[in-house]
Parts: structure tokens; C-alpha cells; sequence
């Protein structure tokens, strides 16, 4: 399996913080947040992990990462996205990469204590999302469960104003590779960006989602709220 760990866009939501460089550079507790999501993918078993970045300090990550080495990973590789279309689209840019294969894919501004190892070997085809327990499911993307079958999540909600659950889900997934083709088949939201939730609910009308729910704490660093409490968590933790 290989990793795939988005860090493409401008982190607008935290200027004046990312004026000066990547909101994923930026400190969480004792660490540059994007430590922890390559991380996660290390204790999962994956030494080979693709980097996507973008924006106007995107030189900045391979002065940070260099080549891997300091996380015991055999390959570290690079891609540039031009713009923010999206998570889809950054996902995208990793299809020589993924050469045919399974990838895990992990939002740069995602950090979790969760171990993802046993889905990561379990997984065969189709897709594996990772839901979480939230207090504000209304800023995520949101699963909508079966009303008969509440073990199936029937379609997902991209920052719904009235949440049809309390779970979000989280910014790991794990895919196969005709990921690839399905966002060939995806048109622009309304924000003007490739959606995860669109190519999420692909697999769902396919009937080849499955998911689980991350054990741990898991929260993104997005917002200057979220940052503080990713920073508090770890921070406490250590
Ligand atoms: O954190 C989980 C949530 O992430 C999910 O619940 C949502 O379904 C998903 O859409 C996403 O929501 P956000 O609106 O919070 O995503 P955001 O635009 O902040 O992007 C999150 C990360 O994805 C960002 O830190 C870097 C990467 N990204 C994002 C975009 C839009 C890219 O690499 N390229 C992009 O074009």
C-alpha cells in the first residue's frame, strides 16, 4: 500500500498565520502538523508516500521532509497542484504514483492517535472511509445512515446545515485504483472544487464503500479553534 498526504491550497481560513508559509508547516504543539498525518501512515506499515503541495511556499516542505529518511520511509516523492480544485483533484495527481495499487490518502491537516494498520492490510477493493464521533458534524462531510440498516451509510453530506448524524468523516480514506477513473467522471461543486464527498458517494451507489470508525482522537487543524485544540490535545498527551 502507498500514501498519499494532501497539502496542496493557500490555508486562507488561518492568514495572518500563512502569510509566511504552509498552514501545514505550521507548528502543533512540538511539531509541524504535517508530521503527524505521515506519521499515522508510517504506524499503518507504508514507506512509500507521495506529497501533494501547493501554494506559494510549497519549496518550503522539502527543506522540512528532505527525502523521508527521518521517518523510515523507503521513497518520498512530490507532486504540485497548480490551484485548489479540490481534494479530488489533488488526489488526482497521484495516479502514476499509485501505479495501479491500493493508496491511503490522509489530509495534511489531519492528526490522529488512531491506529488505521488493520483496514490498511485488510483492504482488497472498492474504498474505506474513517468516520468520527464529533461535536460539529456540520463543518465536515457528514454519513447519512440506512434508517433500517444503520451499520450501511447510504450517502454522505458535504457541511450540511442540519447534520442527518453526529459523525464526520474524517480526512483518511483508503482506495482503490479506479479511484482515478471516478474523478475523470466528477464536475465542480458549487465552491468550485473536486469534492471527496463526491467520490465518496460514487463508491456508495456502487456498493463498494465500507467504513470504520477511528478509535483515538482524531481532529483536523484547519480553523484557528481546531489548531488550539489539536495543540492542547497533543501537547497534554505528551
Ligand atoms: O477534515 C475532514 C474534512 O476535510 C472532511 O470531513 C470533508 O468532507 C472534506 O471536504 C474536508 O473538508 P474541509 O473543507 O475542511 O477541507 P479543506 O478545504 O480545508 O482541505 C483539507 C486539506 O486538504 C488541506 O489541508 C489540504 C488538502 N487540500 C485541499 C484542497 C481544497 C489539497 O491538497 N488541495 C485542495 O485543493
Amino acid at each position: 500500500m502507498k500514501g498519499i498526504v494532501l497539502a496542496g491550497g493557500t490555508g486562507t481560513r488561518l492568514y495572518p498565520l500563512t502569510h509566511a508559509t504552509s498552514k501545514h508547516l505550521l507548528p502543533i504543539y512540538d511539531k509541524p502538523m504535517i508530521f503527524y498525518p505521515i506519521e499515522t501512515l508510517v504506524k499503518a506499515g507504508i514507506d512509500e508516500i507521495l506529497v501533494v503541495v501547493g501554494g506559494p511556499h510549497a519549496g518550503h516542505y522539502v527543506k522540512v521532509l528532505k527525502n523521508g529518511e527521518d521517518f523510515g520511509l523507503k521513497h518520498l516523492e512530490y507532486a504540485y497542484q497548480e490551484e485548489t480544485g479540490g481534494i479530488s483533484q489533488a488526489i488526482a495527481l497521484a495516479e502514476d504514483f499509485a501505479d495501479n495499487g491500493p493508496i491511503t490518502v490522509i489530509l495534511g491537516d489531519n492528526t490522529t492517535d488512531a491506529n488505521i494498520k488493520k483496514e490498511v492490510q485488510a483492504f482488497k477493493a472498492g474504498a474505506t472511509i474513517f468516520i468520527k464521533k464529533v461535536p460539529d458534524p456540520e463543518r465536515f462531510g457528514v454519513p447519512v445512515f440506512d434508517s433500517k440498516d444503520k451499520s450501511k451509510i447510504i450517502n454522505i453530506e458535504e457541511k450540511p446545515s442540519k447534520p442527518q448524524s453526529s459523525f464526520a468523516v474524517t480526512g483518511v480514506y483508503i482506495y482503490d485504483h479506479h479511484c482515478f477513473n471516478y474523478i475523470r467522471q466528477l464536475e465542480p461543486s458549487g465552491r468550485g472544487e473536486l469534492e471527496v464527498t463526491d467520490l465518496n458517494n460514487l463508491y456508495i451507489k456502487k456498493g463498494q464503500m465500507r467504513w470504520a470508525e477511528l478509535k483515538g482522537f482524531w481532529s483536523d487543524a484547519g480553523t484557528f479553534e481546531s489548531l488550539y485544540y489539536s495543540t492542547k490535545y497533543w501537547a497534554e498527551k505528551s
